[in-house]
């Protein structure tokens, strides 16, 4: 027999219309995610950290709320929490888009870019030239610098730097190679399903050193490599790179998705841990796409990872107004040992914390929350119950379900009855991760934020993000289960707006 159970944790979590009008308060606007103040984003792009700040440039059409004219729109962090938007730093201009790329901070003046002896802002992207009547699409990578904190750009004169005369190749992902001691550039070959290394002096004259590919998977155009190394278990002396690389469509819930390689680098060459079948995914929803690392972070400093938070099958269809696209969460990366293997592990930027404003608990009963942005922490003893878990932004008839299906030993958001799933038929879906079911209770952390809910569990090896729009007056939590399982613990903290 199956019994249903549910406790009302909460009435108050209201679902985030809103009827005042200020810039950052529209129905679904995200409050403490970064989002533009209007207009279309995809893709982070050339996150940096210089002198205090750190940097998000994102993909921006500013002329519209579909993906077009891409350029670099900017904003700037004290603390990766709170975000100001500035204007554009690299527009299209004589026909040629900006598309994704990374920002390097040059130290040592490598490229003659920088003045008054002191380093300078370096960006590295893909000029698209859209194909014509008489001529395909071309793609190739190019340079911009600034001297002034990433305030003023100029793009290079000898622009383009580097050039094979194709349609498709894109999303350089440069940084400095200590070991080789010259700059390395990551960047793709779409539809070969590979990911070329090129090596430079200077950042101007690049020379091909190796490639990696085809491997996992393949089922679509592979974009946004990046590569990166971290300790693993938290051991300097043994450390790891992984090569991540954006995959649409053949994502793993559909469409956008992302994979990512465990191995060895030696300035040259990406040597893969793991088979070429092995297939690992950094997130298990169908929200988190082209997600990219921050440059020149302090040594000291966990590395930061922040993703576009949506899906190439419905992004120019998201119901948001006046702007559309918005990133996850900073996320802290690193990789663990698993059974199964060194596995990449993320959790939120612990600072998010400091935005905690109305507590309450399981025991607390209902509490007053004028808020739909939140964070929930919780631990549950699965018992003997096939189900359990969490319905949020949840009314009568609507509800977003994070659960755990203890037959199939995984971990779930369920959004097909979350509210406004219409307008794409790509939408609505229930997406899981496998998860062993855990020795003693299951813990999770659940971020909501009015349009969207990030869930990570095991310590960050699993991580579910998904878009969601929630009906206006949906505004329950309540624990459920499918027989006997019980919540031991569930804090919720409403989170103030950062705008
Ligand atoms: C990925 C992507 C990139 C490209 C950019 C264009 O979302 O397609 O490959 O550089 O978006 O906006």
């Amino acid at each position: 027999m199956t019994v249903t159970r549910s406790f009302v944790l909460l009435l108050f979590v209201a679902a985030g219309h809103a009827q005042s009008s200020g810039p950052y308060d529209q129905p679904y606007r995200p409050q403490y995610h970064f989002s533009p103040k209007q207009n279309w984003t995809n893709d982070p792009n050339g996150l940096v950290y210089f002198e205090g700040e750190y940097h998000l440039f994102f993909q921006y059409n500013p002329f519209g709320d579909k993906w077009g004219h891409m350029s670099w729109g900017h904003a700037v962090s004290r603390d990766m929490v709170h975000w100001q938007e500035l204007p554009v730093a690299l527009p299209e201009e004589n026909g040629v888009m900006v598309f994704t790329g990374s920002t390097v901070i040059d130290r040592a003046n490598t490229s003659g870019f920088c003045r008054n002896g002191k380093p300078c802002m370096v960006a590295v992207y893909t000029g698209h030239t859209p194909k014509t009547n008489s001529k395909p699409a071309l793609q190739t990578q190019n340079l911009a610098f600034s001297n002034d904190r990433g305030r003023t750009w100029t793009k290079y004169e000898k622009n383009p730097v580097l050039n094979l005369n194709m349609s498709d190749f894109r999303d350089p992902h440069v940084f400095w190679s200590e070991q080789k001691k010259r700059w390395v550039m990551a960047v793709s070959l779409p539809d070969d399903h590979q990911v070329r290394f090129y090596g430079s002096p200077d950042l101007k004259r690049w020379e091909r050193v190796s490639e990696f590919g085809p491997a996992g998977a393949t089922g679509g155009q592979w974009e946004c490599p990046i590569l990166f190394q971290l300790p693993v278990d938290g051991d300097g002396r043994n450390t790891r790179w992984v090569l991540k690389v954006g995959l649409n469509p053949g994502g793993l819930q559909g469409g956008s998705g992302e994979q990512y390689f465990v191995g060895q680098f030696d300035g040259t060459r990406f040597v893969n841990d793991n088979g070429p079948s092995t297939s690992l995914w950094t997130d298990y929803g169908k929200d988190c796409y082209c997600a990219l690392t921050f440059n020149n972070l302090p040594p000291a400093h966990q590395p930061v990872m922040i993703g576009w938070m949506n899906n190439w099958q419905y992004a120019n269809q998201v119901p948001t107004s006046p702007w559309r696209g918005q990133m996850t969460v900073p996320r802290e990366l690193a990789l663990k040992t698993f059974p199964e293997g060194i596995r990449l592990v993320q959790k939120p930027l612990p600072s998010i914390q400091g935005l905690r404003e109305k507590h309450a608990t399981m025991t607390g009963g209902a509490a007053e929350m004028k808020s739909h942005s939140f964070q929930l922490t919780t631990a549950l003893q699965l018992g003997t119950a096939k189900e359990a878990g969490w319905k949020l932004l949840a009314n009568d008839g609507s509800y977003t379900l994070v659960g755990y299906d203890t037959g199939r030993q995984e971990l779930f958001v369920d959004r097909t009855h979350s509210g406004l799933v219409s307008f794409s038929k790509d939408f609505p879906a229930r997406t899981a991760a496998p998860l062993v079911r855990p020795n003693g209770p299951l813990r999770l952390e659940i971020l909501v934020d009015r349009n969207s809910v990030e869930v990570f569990a095991d310590d960050g090896r699993v991580a579910l993000t998904n878009l969601v729009f929630p009906e206006a007056d949906a505004f329950r939590i309540e624990f459920y289960s499918k027989g006997a399982a019980t919540p031991v613990n569930a804090d919720l903290w409403t989170l103030r707006s950062i705008w």
